[in-house]
This record gives structure tokens, C-alpha cells and sequence, in this order.
């Protein structure tokens, strides 16, 4: 783990301007800088950069944050991936947080191993191009197959010598130690000798998502031997097949831009398709996708579109990995290619445009396809077709949104000719089938951000109580550290014995108010990721009595982060458009401060309130009421008069 400490000084150092720059044309406009948005095609800029609040927001996309954030969504690194990125670019030394002798010995491992296999890549590289036999052999080979030198270079394809060590000495030689040759699996060490695993083979370097090389797919050039077409390198502490994805280095950009992900059968498809300008491809190798490997998709777009080459079987055949893709929640649209042609030998018969057009017009939603294939098959067979009825069902059981599910019923009932009555009671049966299937067994759901107490309250509060929270929240960042006046209306006896009404006035800081305010009435928030920003913004204030706004803009949590920024943003977007309309006599916000604050918390006591009494009145429904829950809807009604009379006189 990187220490706390240098993550300070990464974040010091760091100017998100500079890092963005990096990847985004920016011009001055004021104090910011603008640009087009890098997460859509646009023509005018809606990308701004604040290098005063070291910020960036995307209003095409909804998306900023600060400098990490920029990184982890346009590079899609993972949070210390980011940090790293950062610490090389400022050249600031990562201190790593002490691990212990087996933790240590292992990342040292895998690091080892990850060097040799760099080493390997541009190894193999340079034989295409400075080495006789792999110039005539390999480069000749790959540039027969369509590669222009460009896309060699870009895939860091490579040639391994037709010899039994060429490759294994040449390392040995340079220093690398035999041990990571051999974990790697790019040497295969026999008792009285080392064997190169990738003898006489073009070469593919497979990447991770970040960019690092993982191992090897290694085709062989000549097709009337036995061995196996592709060699891959075995698994091992850096390379797992199930995890990667051929291309999704090279993809992952356009894949985000796109909105969309081609899978594909192969490498040469993949390197095909992107020549012909198609970037947002990858290829699961040769199997079905693993659920690991749809997850590496999902954090880039929630589609995808699988490409077939023609055979009928294959497709058949790939039906229950599709299954499995929806499970996880992403769309799916499939596609053929005309006469046995694969994604490769297609594009290179046709124009860049011709394939841009045949993808666009000729995916399928995958159910429709999965349909109409059956049917052809099951035509005038009922048994046959009942049977067709069932494996549609099992598909559309497995997707877990109920809208979604609902509208494939509807387009299956159309296709099929089927009420739709009786595809629902037979979906109803699937998913309860399904649960019992596998039990308890799905620990590895993806988190998602729950409601609290989701299942007493209702929709229509649920946003209004999101609505203050988000409130509370932005006035704590934006205005936490101020002082100024409050005024309570109190009831107070007077002296003729009357109850009546006085203003008080008194001074407190926001914070303090706010937070004595909720604990009051001990009022939760309903949204985990409000909750959990208070509980830290409360906890800041009350160790230091101020609150930092820089310690939420650069939070580590991206969540946290991207919220912060936002509301910061927004607030200047705000005295910003008031310029413009030259009502430019902006009042100071904090004159209002005072106002909104009271505001806030009243109307958030309102809704709990509500929400109180709808939790009575429902547990009484039907039933003769209790006596206690007749006082109790009594109070609570008070209480509400109360409210209302004093939200009525912030005024
Ligand atoms: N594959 C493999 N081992 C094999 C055959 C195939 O690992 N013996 C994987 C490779 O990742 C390959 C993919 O399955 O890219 C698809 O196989 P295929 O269509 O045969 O290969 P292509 O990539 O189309 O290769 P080429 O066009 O060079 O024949
Ligand atoms: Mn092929």
C-alpha cells in the first residue's frame, strides 16, 4: 500500500490542469480553463478545468473531480494505479506502507515477472524488424496478412527466432534470472536444457487493462504441423486468461466513448478491425466470456456487441455464455458476418465505412436473434417449439432488471405468437427456480449503493429526503466554517401568563448549528453516500472547527470526490450564469445562509415527520387503531403544524 504521506505530497504536487493537458486541448476562458469534453464528441467545449480549486468538471457527461479522478476515468486506472501515474509524472518516490516478509516476497515476484515479460515484448519485436529471419519470416507474415507497419508497432507484435534458445540466452545473458523466465512460461526448463515455449512463432503480447504485459499468444507460421495453431502462456502469479481480454488496453478509451464493446473471437480480428478504424474490440480468445472478464467491460459501458464469424453451430453453441452476460446486467446485441467470413477476412474485403455501416445496421438485440435462429428450426413442431419457449424464458430470467425483463416478454410473446400471460407465469416459475438454484451462494454481487430503510419509505420522499441531504451536505462544504445570526421562534410565557411567540436571535457557525440541528431530532440520512460524507465532514469539524473542502475534492473515495467537486462547481456555475445575465448584482449567497440552513432542516423534519405518520397510519390500516397509535399520529401531526409554522415564518 502507498503511505498516507505520499499520497499528500502526489496531491501537493499534482496540477490538474497540467494532467489534463496531457490528454485534452485546454484554452483560458477566465480563471478556467475549457475544452472539448473528452467523454463525448462535441463541437463546442463543455469540459472546464479550475485550476484555482484544482477541480474538473464534463457538463456533456455529468463526470469531474480532481486530478485522480480525471485519470481513473479517462485511463480507467484503479486508484493506485492513478497515484502511481501521478508520482512518475512528478517524479515523487512511493514510500509503500511495510509488508510483511511473504507480502514483500511475492510483490517482488510478480514485479520480477512483469520486467521479464517487457523484456520478452520488445525482444520479439525488434526481431521483426532487425533480425534477417524475422524480417523475412515474420514482418513478411503479418504484413500478408494486411498489418500495416503502424499497427505492428502499436500491438508490439513480435517474432520468436525458429531456434531451441535464441530467446531464453539472449535474456540469460542480459541478466534476467532463469527463475522468471521459467514462471512466466516463456522458457521451458528441461533437465539438461532450456527451451524457448514460443519457438518459430509470431508474437501477440497480451496487456492488461493499464497497459502492462501479461503473457504471450504465440501463432504458428506453418500450417502443416501438428502442433496446436496458438500457443498461450501458461497461467501464473500475472496472468490469468479468465481475467483478461485481448485489446482492452487499446480499447478501453473508445470502448468508453463508444458506449459500446465488440467482442471478438481472435487476435487477428481484433488488430483487423482496429486497422480499419474500429478501436472499441477486444477478443475473450477463443472461449466464452468469464465473469471476471464481463466486469473488466462493465467498468467501461454497460453494452456490448458480440461478433460471429457465419457457422451455425458455433453460434448455437455460445447461447449459455450469452446467458451469462446478461446476468451481469449489460445489453447485449449479436452479429453475423455474410459467406463463412469471420471479423477479419470481412474487413479487410470492404472499406472502413462499409464496416462501419455493416456494424451499425446488422446487430441484433440478442433475445430477437436467439429467436429467431430457434424458430427456424422449431417451425411447425409444437413440441419442439414449447421447448424453444422454455430456453427464451431462461434467458430472459437470468437479466436482473424487471423492466428490462418485462419488455423482452412482450417483443417474445409478438415474435412467438404467445399470450403474454403465459410467458410471464412461466418466467415467474424460471426465476423462482433460478433462486433455488443457487441458493446462497452469489456473494460476489456487485455493491451497489442501497437506500437505507428503503422498504418503509416512499419513492416521492426518497428523492425529497435525497434532495435536503444533498442540501446539508453542500452547504456544510460550501459554507461549514461561516458564523452568522440564526432565528428560532420560541414559545415563551408571558407576564400576563399567555403563551406566546418570540424571535430569538443568536449566532453559530453552520456546522455547528446543522449538526446540532440533526442530532436533535437524532435524524439519520437515507443516502450511504451523503451519510457517509457528514459523518466525515462532522468528525473534521469537530477535531479542528473548520472544515476543508480540499480534504473532500481530493478524497480518495471517487464517490466522495466526484460530489464534492460537483457541488463546488455548480456554486460557480451559478455566480457565473448571474454575471452573464448581467444581473449582476449577485447577493452575496451568505446572506441567505442563515435562511437556507433553517430552511433545509425544517423541510427535512417535515418529510421524516410524514414519513412517520404514513408508517402508522399503514400499520393501522385496516385494523381498529390502538389507543397509543391514535396519540401517536396526534403528536406527530403537532409536530408538523409546528414545523410548518416556522418554515412558514423564515420568509
Ligand atoms: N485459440 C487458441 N488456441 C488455438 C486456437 C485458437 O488459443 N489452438 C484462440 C486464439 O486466441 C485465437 C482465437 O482462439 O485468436 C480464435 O481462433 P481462430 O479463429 O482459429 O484464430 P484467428 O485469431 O482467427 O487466427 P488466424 O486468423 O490467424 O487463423
Ligand atoms: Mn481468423
Amino acid at each position: 500500500m502507498i503511505t498516507a504521506s505520499t499520497i499528500d505530497r502526489i496531491f501537493e504536487a499534482s496540477r490538474v490542469e497540467e494532467v489534463i493537458g496531457e490528454f485534452v486541448q485546454l484554452k483560458r476562458a477566465g480563471t478556467n480553463l475549457k475544452g472539448l469534453s473528452p467523454f463525448a464528441d462535441e463541437k463546442s467545449p463543455s469540459f472546464m478545468v479550475s485550476p484555482v480549486k484544482q477541480i474538473w468538471k464534463d457538463f456533456s457527461s455529468g463526470k469531474g473531480g480532481n486530478a485522480v479522478s480525471f485519470l481513473m476515468e479517462h485511463e480507467h486506472y484503479t486508484y493506485p494505479e492513478a497515484l502511481r501515474w501521478l508520482a512518475k509524472k512528478y517524479n515523487i518516490e512511493i514510500e509503500e506502507t511495510q509488508l510483511d516478509e511473504e507480502q514483500k516476497q511475492s510483490v517482488d515476484e510478480r514485479e520480477s515477472m512483469y520486467v521479464v515479460s517487457n523484456y520478452a515484448k520488445d525482444y520479439f519485436h525488434q526481431n521483426l524488424f532487425e533480425n534477417e529471419e524475422g524480417k523475412s519470416i515474420g514482418l513478411t507474415y503479418f504484413k500478408e496478412r494486411g498489418f500495416r507497419e503502424e499497427t505492428i508497432k502499436k500491438f508490439q507484435l513480435g517474432f520468436s527466432l525458429n531456434q531451441w534458445d535464441a530467446f531464453t540466452n539472449q535474456a540469460l545473458s542480459k541478466g534476467y534470472d532463469l527463475k522468471y523466465l521459467e514462471k512466466t512460461g516463456l522458457t521451458i526448463v528441461k533437465e539438461n536444457r532450456n527451451i524457448d515455449r514460443f519457438k518459430g512463432r509470431v508474437m501477440f503480447p497480451i496487456h492488461s487493462m493499464s497497459g502492462r504485459v501479461l503473457g504471450f499468444g504465440g501463432r504458428i507460421l506453418d500450417s502443416t504441423e501438428k502442433a496446436a495453431k496458438y500457443l498461450n502462456s501458461p497461467a501464473s502469479e500475472i496472468y490469468d486468461k479468465s481475467k483478461v481480454l485481448y485489446g482492452i488496453f487499446y480499447a478501453k478509451q473508445a470502448i468508453a466513448k463508444e458506449n459500446n464493446c465488440y467482442l471478438v473471437e481472435g487476435y487477428t480480428d481484433v488488430i483487423t478491425l482496429h486497422q480499419s478504424g474500429i478501436e472499441n474490440v477486444v477478443s475473450s480468445s477463443g472461449t466464452a466470456l468469464t465473469p471476471d472478464q464481463i466486469r473488466l467491460i462493465k467498468r467501461l459501458t454497460p453494452n456490448i456487441t458480440v461478433l460471429y464469424d457465419g457457422d451455425a453451430a458455433g453460434i448455437r453453441a455460445s447461447f449459455r455464455g450469452i446467458d451469462l452476460i446478461l446476468e451481469q446486467d449489460l445489453n447485449v446485441k449479436v452479429l453475423t458476418f455474410p459467406n463463412q467470413d469471420d471479423p477479419d477476412s470481412y474487413a479487410r474485403k470492404v472499406s472502413s465505412e462499409e464496416l462501419k455501416e455493416y456494424l451499425t445496421h446488422n446487430a441484433t438485440d440478442f433475445i430477437k436473434f436467439k429467436i429467431s435462429i430457434l424458430m427456424e428450426e422449431a417451425e411447425n413442431d409444437p413440441i419442439k417449439k414449447a421447448e424453444l419457449v422454455k430456453d427464451i424464458i431462461k434467458s430472459i430470467s437470468v437479466i436482473p432488471n424487471s423492466i428490462q425483463r418485462e419488455i423482452y416478454v412482450q417483443e417474445t410473446a409478438k415474435l412467438m405468437e404467445i399470450s403474454e400471460g403465459v410467458l410471464y407465469s412461466s418466467l415467474a416459475q424460471q426465476i423462482v427456480s433460478n433462486r433455488k438454484q443457487d441458493g446462497e451462494q452469489r456473494i460476489d454481487e456487485p455493491v451497489r449503493m442501497e437506500v437505507v430503510q428503503q422498504s418503509q419509505l416512499q419513492p416521492e420522499d426518497i428523492n425529497e429526503l435525497e434532495k435536503y441531504e444533498k442540501e446539508i451536505i453542500k452547504t456544510l462544504l460550501l459554507f461549514g466554517n461561516h458564523k452568522t445570526e440564526f432565528i428560532d421562534w420560541v414559545e415563551v410565557t408571558n407576564t400576563m401568563g399567555k403563551l406566546e411567540i418570540k424571535k430569538e436571535i443568536y449566532e453559530n457557525v453552520v456546522a455547528q448549528e446543522i449538526y446540532l440541528n440533526l442530532q436533535d431530532d437524532e435524524i439519520e440520512f437515507t443516502q450511504d453516500i451523503f451519510k457517509n460524507i457528514y459523518s466525515i465532514l462532522i468528525t473534521q469539524f469537530n477535531l479542528n472547527q473548520n472544515i476543508n473542502i480540499k480534504h473532500f475534492t481530493n478524497h480518495e473515495n471517487p464517490l466522495i470526490a466526484q460530489l464534492a467537486s460537483d457541488i463546488v462547481l455548480e456554486e460557480d456555475k451559478y455566480v457565473l450564469s448571474k454575471w452573464e445575465s448581467r444581473d449582476i448584482v449577485v447577493k452575496p449567497k451568505e446572506t441567505y445562509i442563515s435562511k437556507q440552513v433553517t430552511d433545509i432542516i425544517l423541510n427535512l423534519r417535515r418529510v421524516l415527520i410524514d414519513e412517520k405518520i404514513k408508517a402508522v397510519m399503514k400499520s393501522i390500516k385496516d385494523k381498529h387503531p390502538e389507543r397509543e397509535q391514535i396519540e401517536e399520529v396526534l403528536n406527530y401531526t403537532r409536530l408538523r403544524k409546528l414545523v410548518f409554522d416556522k418554515l412558514h415564518r423564515v420568509v
